[in-house]
C-alpha cells in the first residue's frame, strides 16, 4: 500500500476497548483510516455492503471529487484530455503514469498497430457464437480466449508477458469488437490495415460494406477517439474492482479484463447507455411525456429508474456527461443525423435537474445518458454500446490491474462478511424428517 502513512490519530472505542488507529494522506479527496488491526485487536469486522465507505486500496491513477464534478487521469484534467490528446496517448499515460515523448508514442502506436490482425484460428470463435447473443457475452469470451492463443503473455509476474499482454489486449480489442458487430450483421470479417490509424481501422472493420468505400468525416473519427478518452478509466469502479479482485488471485490479464466486461455487463454499470437508448426510446414509442414517465421513475414502480442518471460518487454533473453533451449536437449535425431521441434526453434532463426527487437525491446526468445518442447517430445499434464501453475502459483496467499486481504489500482479495444465519445444528436423516 503507497501513500504517506501518519501516527495514530484516529481513536476509535469498541466496548472496553481503545484503538489507536493510522491514516493514509491522500494527494486529493479522501484520506484513508487504516482497519487492520480492527479484527485482530477486537474480534468485530467493518460491515459496508456496497463499499460507500471503504477503500480497497490506494492508488495513483484516476481522481474524482464527485461534488465537484472533477476528473482526472494521472493529474491531467478529463477536459484537457479529452480535448487535446489520442486514446492511445491517454492509455499510454494512464499504464505508465507520465505522458509519452513523440517517439515513445511513435512506437506504441506502431506496436499496437502490428498487432490487430487475428489468427484465421481466433476468428472462428465469432463462427461459433450465436447471432442472437449479446455482444457482451461474445466480447467476454473472446477476451478470455486469449489466455488461449497468447500462452507466452500470461504469467502476472513477468514484465515482458505483462507488456506483451497489454499491447495485443489494446491492440485486438477494437478488431474483436467490429467482427462481433459484422457477425451480427451477417458480413464478412475484415482485416485491419498497416498505416491507418487505431480508430480508422476500428471504423472501417466496423462498417465498411462489401465493394464499397468507407468514407465518414473527419469529426466520426475524433468524436469517437474523444468518447474513448472520457471511458478510460474511473477509480474502483464496479468492473475494475472485478478486475483487480481477479487479479489479486495471480490470475493473468486476459482473465482479469474478461471478468471486468462481465461486471460492465450490468445495466447498472456499462449497460446503462444501451438502456438509457430503450428507455428514451420507450418514452417516444409510448407517447408519454418526459414529465410522465418521470412520475413512474419517482414511483418507483416496479424499482424504475432513470437510465444514464445518478452516480455513486458524482453527486453533481458528471464531467464526461458535459463534454458528449457539448459534443452531441455538432457531431449529429456533422453527420448529417436528426434524432429526436436527442431532443427527448434534453426533456428528461430539463425535468429532472428542476424535480425536487432528483435534487434531494443529487442525479445528475452521468456518462451514460448522452453517449448511446452519438454512437447511434455513428451507426452502431444499441447492444454495441457496452462494448465500446468496454474498449474505452480498457486502458483504466489494464492500468489499475498492473498497479495491483505491482504492489509489493498487495494480497488476494478476500472480504469479510458478517454472519447472521442460524446457530449450530445437527443433521437430521431424511428418513427421520419425512418418512415415508
Ligand atoms: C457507470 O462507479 C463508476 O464510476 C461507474 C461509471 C464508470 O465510469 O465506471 O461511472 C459508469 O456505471 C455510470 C452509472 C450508470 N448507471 C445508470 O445510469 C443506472 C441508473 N443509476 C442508478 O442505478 C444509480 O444511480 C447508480 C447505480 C449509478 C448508483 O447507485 P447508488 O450509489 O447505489 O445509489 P442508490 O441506489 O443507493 O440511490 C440513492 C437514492 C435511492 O432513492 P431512496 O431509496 O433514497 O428513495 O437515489 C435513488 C434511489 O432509488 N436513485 C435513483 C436513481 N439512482 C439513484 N432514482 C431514480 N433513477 C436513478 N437513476
Amino acid at each position: 500500500m503507497t501513500g504517506a502513512k501518519t501516527t495514530a490519530d484516529v481513536q476509535l472505542t469498541v466496548g472496553e476497548q481503545y484503538l489507536a488507529l493510522e491514516t493514509v494522506q491522500a494527494t486529493a479527496g479522501n484520506h484513508g483510516i487504516v482497519m487492520a488491526p480492527l479484527n485482530a485487536q477486537t474480534g468485530m469486522v467493518a460491515l459496508d455492503p456496497g463499499f460507500l465507505n471503504t477503500a480497497a486500496c490506494t492508488s495513483k491513477v484516476t481522481f474524482i471529487d464527485g461534488e465537484a464534478g472533477v476528473l482526472r487521469y494521472r493529474g491531467y484534467p478529463i477536459e484537457q484530455l479529452a480535448g487535446e490528446s489520442t486514446f492511445l496517448e491517454v492509455a499510454m499515460l494512464l499504464i505508465r503514469g507520465e505522458l509519452p515523448t513523440r517517439h515513445e508514442l511513435e512506437a506504441f502506436e506502431a506496436r499496437i498497430d502490428k498487432h490487430m490482425y487475428l489468427s484465421d484460428d481466433f476468428r472462428q470463435i465469432f463462427s461459433v457464437m450465436p447471432r442472437r447473443a449479446h455482444p457482451m457475452a461474445t466480447l467476454g469470451a473472446a477476451v478470455n480466449m486469449m489466455a488461449g492463443f497468447y500462452p507466452e503473455s500470461l504469467d502476472p509476474l513477468d514484465p515482458a508477458a505483462i507488456n506483451l499482454a497489454t499491447a495485443l489486449l489494446l491492440a485486438k480489442m477494437p478488431t474483436i469488437i467490429s467482427y462481433i458487430y459484422r457477425r451480427a450483421q451477417g458480413n464478412a470479417l475484415l482485416y485491419p490495415q498497416h498505416g491507418q490509424s487505431y480508430i480508422e481501422n476500428f471504423a472501417r472493420m466496423t462498417f465498411q460494406l462489401p465493394g464499397e468505400r468507407f468514407e465518414v468525416p473527419e469529426v466520426f473519427y475524433r468524436a469517437l477517439d474523444t468518447l474513448l478518452i472520457l471511458h478510460a478509466d474511473h477509480e474502483q469502479n464496479c468492473s475494475t474492482s472485478a478486475v483487480r479482485m481477479i487479479g489479486s488471485a495471480r490470475a493473468n490479464l486476459y482473465m482479469s479484463v474478461s471478468g471486468g466486461v462481465s461486471a460492465l455487463s450490468g445495466p447498472l454499470h456499462g449497460g446503462a447507455n444501451e438502456a438509457v437508448l430503450e428507455m428514451l426510446s420507450y418514452i417516444r414509442d409510448s407517447g408519454i411525456t418526459p414529465l410522465d414517465f418521470m412520475t413512474r421513475v419517482k414511483d418507483k414502480a416496479g424499482g424504475l429508474k432513470l437510465m444514464g442518471f445518478g452516480h455513486r460518487v458524482y453527486k453533481s454533473y458528471d464531467p464526461r456527461a458535459a463534454i458528449v453533451k457539448q459534443h452531441a449536437d455538432a457531431v449529429l449535425e456533422a453527420l448529417g443525423v436528426r434524432d429526436e431521441l436527442l431532443d427527448i434526453a434534453y426533456e428528461v434532463e430539463q425535468v429532472a435537474l428542476s424535480d425536487d426527487y432528483f435534487i434531494e437525491r443529487r442525479l445528475y446526468p452521468n456518462v451514460d445518458f448522452y453517449t448511446g445518442i452519438i454512437y447511434r447517430a455513428m451507426g452502431f445499434p444499441a447492444s454495441m454500446f457496452t462494448p465500446l464501453f468496454a474498449l474505452g475502459r480498457l486502458p483504466g483496467w489494464i492500468a489499475q490491474w498492473r498497479e495491483m499486481v505491482a504492489d509489493p504489500s498487495g494480497k488476494i482479495g478476500r472480504p469479510r462478511q458478517v454472519y447472521v444465519g442460524p446457530g449450530l445444528r445437527d443433521y437430521v436423516p431424511l428418513a427421520v424428517r419425512d418418512p415415508r
